[in-house]
């Protein structure tokens, strides 16, 4: 398993052979009753109504790779290796089947004997705790990964802004862990406490565990959800980051297409300045999610997602100027033709996008 593609399919296959089945992406327009975002921002939100126990699965167990935009980190995008707006999530799921147990036994086999990742360089981060929530230390997750035979100072305990996961708002919710690929310290902070949930770039976190067994409610209390869920989110460009082993996810293969298209378009390469650096992640990263959004049927508008849209439009054209990069929508193509084949919707509304 190397490339993009090897991965998307071998996620999918793998969580097969185990019993889920695959389940087609939602939209990135959410459905009407979803009121938690304007885009779809994790692969278990077009599954809320199960978690929720409001309805029944297809199977007990799913997998799905789900089209994913996040409007917060818009702004993110350009100034590191790794912030996207639109990407793809790998996910597996439970609805009241296996829980903390088989979620870390299924992610180790995968990480391990599939994506062949070097154990030292492997990390996890647990939920410390919540005094606000009334929920201790996940005690158990901690020993399970333990029981892996993952060393405990590579077990790192974080409070709730960092592992206890909710879509937003109100709704199925829970502490999660968080798998982690340590990419050097070469590349980190060089402080002697670095480690996971530094904000430095030395640790890229690549795959979330959520155990999602509370509901969220209004006033900021959780109260238990009928079943014990899995909620799993696993980044397919930072998983193919890993895999490669290259430090940005605009140097994998998946993003290989439109990287070279905006450096021959524009005569300017990748790496040659900070501010072409920054122009061509930018322009890489708003370039697929312009493309995925209007293949939705996302509008430029001034409000709602159809801002948002204009507003990635706008960024885009702002770098393709400072770059030299003219005729910008025929990158829309390229990206269709690349992932089109995956997302039938891009050729089917090939015209309008
Ligand atoms: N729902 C979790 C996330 O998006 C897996 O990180």
């Amino acid at each position: 398993m190397r490339t993009t593609a090897e991965l998307r399919e071998g996620f999918l296959t793998f969580f097969e052979s185990k019993g889920h089945k695959r389940h087609p992406s939602g939209s990135l327009v959410p459905p009407e009753w979803d009121h938690s975002t304007l885009l779809n921002s994790a692969g278990m939100q077009p599954l809320m109504p199960y978690f929720a126990g409001r309805e029944t699965p297809p199977a007990p167990l799913l997998t799905t790779v789900q089209k994913v935009f996040r409007t917060p980190d818009i702004d993110e995008v350009g100034l590191d290796s790794f912030h996207l707006t639109f990407f793809e999530m790998l996910g597996n799921f439970s609805f009241g089947e296996y829980f903390k147990e088989g979620a870390i036994d299924f992610a180790w086999e995968f990480v391990f004997d599939h994506m062949r990742i070097d154990p030292d360089k492997f990390w996890v981060t647990v939920f410390g705790g919540d005094v606000e929530l009334g929920l201790g230390e996940d005690e158990e997750a901690v020993r399970l990964w333990e029981a892996k035979g993952l060393p405990p100072e590579r077990i790192v305990r974080l409070d709730r802004s960092h592992n206890f996961w909710s879509v937003g708002g109100p709704g199925p919710c829970g502490p999660d862990t968080e798998l982690f690929y340590d990419r050097g310290e070469e590349v980190g902070c060089l402080r002697p406490e670095c480690a996971p949930g530094c904000e430095c770039e030395r640790f890229l976190e690549f795959w979330n565990l959520v155990f999602m067994e509370y509901e969220l409610h209004e006033d900021g209390t959780v109260t238990p959800l009928p079943k014990q869920n899995v909620d799993t989110g696993l980044g397919l460009e930072r998983g193919a980051a890993v895999l490669q082993d290259v430090i940005s996810v605009y140097e994998t293969d998946g993003y290989q297409a439109i990287m070279d298209w905006i450096a021959a378009e524009s005569g300017v390469a990748f790496g040659e300045s900070e501010k072409a650096t920054k122009a061509h992640r930018i322009l890489a990263d708003h370039g697929r999610g312009m493309t995925f959004l209007v293949g939705d049927g996302v509008v430029p508008s001034n409000e709602g997602r159809g801002y948002v849209l204009r507003r990635i439009i706008r960024r885009a054209v702002q770098q393709a100027r400072t770059i030299g990069l003219d005729d910008l929508w025929r990158m829309t193509d390229g990206v269709a033709e690349q992932m089109g084949h995956w997302y039938p919707e891009l050729v089917e509304h090939g015209e309008r996008i």
